[in-house]
């Protein structure tokens, strides 16, 4: 059997691809990992502990109703940022504004992380794959002070790091720091992630899209003939050129198609006119992740990585996914 490597390996070997690096992203990567161990245990045993599963009874400021996980996921790595004095600050889907770090110890950090939580909030109380997503920012504002906005709204394309953490039938931790895509599966018995999928690529093409396709009548008209045409359920299925699959996590949805291939789509709609996905805490790490892999993610027009962001909770129409898709989608959008 040849040598298991861990997350933790993993991260101390690849320091030295950063010339001048200090340690300070490894120990914050690390810190992830362990945020997404302690979550990883609530969301396992949800089911059976009223003060894990169901809502909040609030709802954030996003107007989304707010499950007890959601604020469990969001505090696990905010206490542990906090804690770790890497990051002088956090922008987070469940917080109504940026959470800038007091202490002296992380007025000194270098790096601002912005996060969703826990993704796919709604397949939570049905035992259905869940995520947390982040994405790593150099902070613009001075070393000592506390960090501001300007360092929240940067574009995609000035990400550090970014990755996911799929709480799935396994628990998978996967991430970039620019340098190509690595997946790492915790192991339970020994509580560490191990590495198992090295070097992740998105095949070129592929023949899974996922689209919420309740909204194929109130999205733009050519995002509807794109689904008519290559979705088409009237061919008989030798003939059918794409086959469906929406979790409804968008997690697991991007983590299924970048193994086999495939196109997610969330476009802009009567009821989301800016579209549902938020461009910093889930459509930047994940652009980031796919053209890592070799993928590409665009709003439909633009690549997201280079979108200039306005505001911290801003949505934009997402697609994402296997090169060759995504560029047959992209011609239906012109
Ligand atoms: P979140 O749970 O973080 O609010 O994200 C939900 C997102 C995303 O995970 C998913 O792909 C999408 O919303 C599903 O939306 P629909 O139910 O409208 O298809
Ligand atoms: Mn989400
Ligand atoms: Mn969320």
């Amino acid at each position: 059997m040849s040598k298991l490597i861990t997350l933790h390996e993993f991260i101390m070997d690849r320091q030295s691809d950063f010339p001048f690096a200090t340690g300070e992203l490894s120990r914050l990567l690390n810190d992830i990992s362990i945020a997404s161990k302690i979550v990883n245990k609530d969301v396992s045993r949800a089911g059976l502990m009223e003060n894990i599963l169901g809502s909040q009874g609030k709802t954030n400021v996003q107007g989304e109703e707010q499950q007890k996980l959601d604020v469990i996921a969001d505090n696990a790595f905010i206490n542990i940022f906090k804690a770790g004095g890497e990051v002088c600050g956090i922008a987070s889907e469940e917080n109504d504004d940026f959470m800038p770090f007091t202490s002296e110890l992380s007025k000194n950090g270098k790096y601002v992380v912005l996060f969703d939580p826990l993704d796919g909030s709604s397949n939570i109380d049905v035992n259905v794959s869940i995520g947390t997503i982040f994405s790593i920012y150099r902070r613009k504002s001075e070393i000592g002070t506390e960090a501001t906005i300007d360092d929240m709204l940067q574009p995609g394309e000035k990400q550090v790091a970014a990755g996911y953490v799929l709480y799935g039938s396994s628990t998978m931790l996967v991430y970039t720091t620019g340098n190509g895509v690595n997946g790492f599966t915790l192991d339970p018995s020994i509580g560490e992630f191990c590495l198992s999928h090295p070097n992740m690529k998105m095949p070129e093409e592929g023949r899974i899209y996922s689209v919420n396709e309740g909204n194929i009548n109130i999205c733009d008209s050519g995002i509807k003939r794109y689904i008519e045409d290559f979705c088409q359920k009237t061919l008989p299925k030798a003939m059918r050129p794409y086959s469906g699959r929406y979790i409804g996590s968008l997690v697991a949805d991007f983590h299924r198609n970048l193994i086999k291939g495939g196109i997610y789509i969330y476009p802009k709609t009567t009821t989301n006119p800016e579209g549902k996905l938020r461009l910093l805490y889930e459509c930047n790490p994940l652009a980031f992740i796919a053209e890592q892999a070799g993928g590409k993610a665009t709003d439909g027009f633009q690549p997201v990585l280079s979108i200039k962001p306005k505001s911290l909770h801003q949505r934009i129409g997402y697609f994402v996914g296997s090169k060759k898709m995504m560029e047959q989608a992209m011609s239906y959008m012109k």
